[in-house]
């Protein structure tokens, strides 16, 4: 009786938003801007190093307010309890998702089945502390006591991203000169082409996967492997290998010693690891005191997300106009567009998170949804984009709602007035977009319409602490849209099956042999490739 009222409900307040949003494409965002001056004001939010202007969406506080009703509806609030305390949301997969754990306060108690998993976390975290104090200070020796100058992360997916992501965004703040490379691909062309920088005495091999049982992965420790040994003739080669798993029995069985196995665990998603040992490559680059910084941006913004009202609650915000736009106005993709150089790997580790997480079309139910879920994510540092695809934002026919990022501060103080241009042109284009041409514009042609809705997300400076902030604010972003949609947003079914054909294709393209189940297309390509 009580779900039927809530079925009710939200159909009611679905109908609603879709008789607002049919209203609204009637009005332009300019003229919502000279309906009320105070409204950059009334819709935006700032919370510790990020502030969010949402005032350049097609919405008003009316809109908000439904948005809202419907987050409640929904029951937003349980599902963030539900999250942080450890509930097994991931319902297919019967676990929590608790990466929130892994930046808690270790002073707490969290329990997970029976245990408090606060003091594992914090005892495998100094384990890995006390491995990049050893690289720092020149004590961690390869096999023939070379002190380590390269370290390579062999990880894909969750395992690489977040990693390479950070790596890059917080290079100001590196503390150390070894080196660090990263490779995923399982491409041979990608590990020769590090591999041939590298001297073997001084190399350290991070074997990054939550399963161990990732080929990619694997087939890339092999290879470093078989380098080591080649170079280096002796036994000792498997002390330049760390791995990094929730799989500490299939790291072993691939020859790595338990002492330099760093662990985590299975309920922590792998799009959502960083904080974890897995971030291991991040911890050697920026050291122990950057990265505690880093988690405890993410805690802040942990913090934020579990005790702030919806209506403030930039999370739920966030995630609310893209559910606006997605299930009401039809959008299929959002742009990701950070004005800094840092955030080159940005949009891909998005597009990890957001669309591993809710490119789903079944609800927890089981039953298939009837409406958009998880949309595309894309996008690549600005001002780089503006002089390849933004004319297709100013005037192509795609709605295409964007997140606009952009830090106040720049860590190249002596280019400050460049930075400035960064700036000028990430609002320049937020508001070109919002405001299109004038109307005395007399070529059809150069006629920008505007009305093309966006974020602005001012970071105070790319720090580990605000980057921590972002990274949560998007984890929870998508957690809460999966929550409105219905779905399981930490499990991913979608990848398998490739993953298998592959397996069975490996043979056919050794020996020719195919079975009747391979399909035409394939089969022919198969033998092309062969002939080739
Ligand atoms: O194929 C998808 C996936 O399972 C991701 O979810 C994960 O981040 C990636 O593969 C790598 O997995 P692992 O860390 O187990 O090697």
């Amino acid at each position: 009786m009580k779900n039927d009222n809530k079925a009710q409900q939200k159909e009611i307040l679905w109908q609603t938003l879709q008789n607002a949003a049919e209203r609204m494409k009637q009005t332009h965002l300019r003229e919502l801007f000279k309906q009320d001056p105070s409204r950059a004001s009334k819709f935006s939010l700032t919370m510790d190093e990020i502030h969010l202007d949402y005032s350049k969406n097609l919405l008003t506080t009316e809109t908000i307010a439904t948005l809202l009703e419907l987050a409640q509806v929904c029951e937003v609030p349980s599902a963030i309890k539900a999250l942080l305390s450890g509930e097994h949301i991931n319902t297919t997969e019967n676990r929590p998702a608790l990466h929130s754990a892994l930046r808690q306060d270790s002073s707490q108690t969290l329990n997970v089945k029976g245990q408090n998993v606060l003091p594992l976390i914090r005892a495998e975290k100094e384990k890995m502390y006390r491995i990049v104090e050893q690289l720092h200070q020149g004590i961690y020796k390869g096999a023939t006591g070379e002190k380590i100058t390269d370290v390579v992360n062999l990880g894909i997916g969750g395992s690489d991203l977040g990693p390479v992501m950070a790596v890059e965004a917080l290079k100001n703040y590196q503390q150390t000169a070894i080196r660090l490379h990263f490779v995923s691909n399982v491409d041979p062309d990608a590990i020769t082409n590090v591999l041939k920088e590298l001297n073997p005495a001084t190399t350290l091999f991070i074997v990054s996967s939550k399963s161990f049982s990732t080929p990619e992965t694997l087939m890339n420790a092999k290879v470093a492997k078989n380098w080591l040994q080649e170079n280096l003739k002796t036994e000792k080669i498997i002390n330049q290998f760390i791995g990094v798993t929730a799989n500490a029995a299939k790291a072993q069985e691939f020859g790595l010693l338990p002492e330099n196995i760093l662990n985590f665990w299975d309920w922590v998603g792998g799009r959502y690891s960083i904080w974890s040992t897995i971030g291991l490559p991040l911890a050697i680059s920026i050291g122990v005191e950057h990265f505690e910084e880093f988690l405890l941006g993410a805690r802040r913004m942990d913090e934020h997300f579990a005790n702030s009202p919806l209506s403030e609650n930039m999370p739920v915000l966030l995630a609310l106009i893209g559910i606006w736009y997605i299930n009401f106005w039809n959008a299929h993709t959002i742009a990701v567009l950070p004005y800094s150089s840092l955030l080159s790997y940005f949009a891909d580790y998005l597009q990890q998170l957001d669309m591993e997480s809710n490119g789903k079309q079944v609800q927890h139910s089981g039953e298939s949804v009837d409406y958009l879920t998880g949309p595309i994510v894309w996008g690549q540092p600005g001002t780089n984009g503006q002089h390849a695809f933004y004319q297709l934002l100013h005037q192509g026919t795609h709605f295409i709602p964007i997140d606009f990022i952009v830090a106040a501060q720049t860590h190249t103080e002596q280019l400050a007035s460049q930075h400035l241009q960064l700036v000028a042109n990430c609002l320049a284009q937020s508001a070109a977009l919002m405001q299109g041409t004038p109307s005395d514009v007399k070529s059809t042609h150069d006629k920008m319409p505007g009305n093309k809705p966006s974020n602005t997300l001012l970071l105070s400076k790319i720090s580990p602490r605000a980057l921590g902030q972002l990274l949560a604010l998007y984890e929870h972003k998508v957690f809460v849209q999966g929550a409105i949609w219905q779905i399981n947003s930490f499990d991913q079914p979608g990848v398998e099956l490739g993953k298998k054909l592959a397996s069975t294709f490996i043979a056919s393209l050794e020996n020719g042999k195919m079975s009747e189940e391979i399909d035409h297309s394939t089969r022919t390509l198969i033998e092309k490739i062969r002939q080739f």
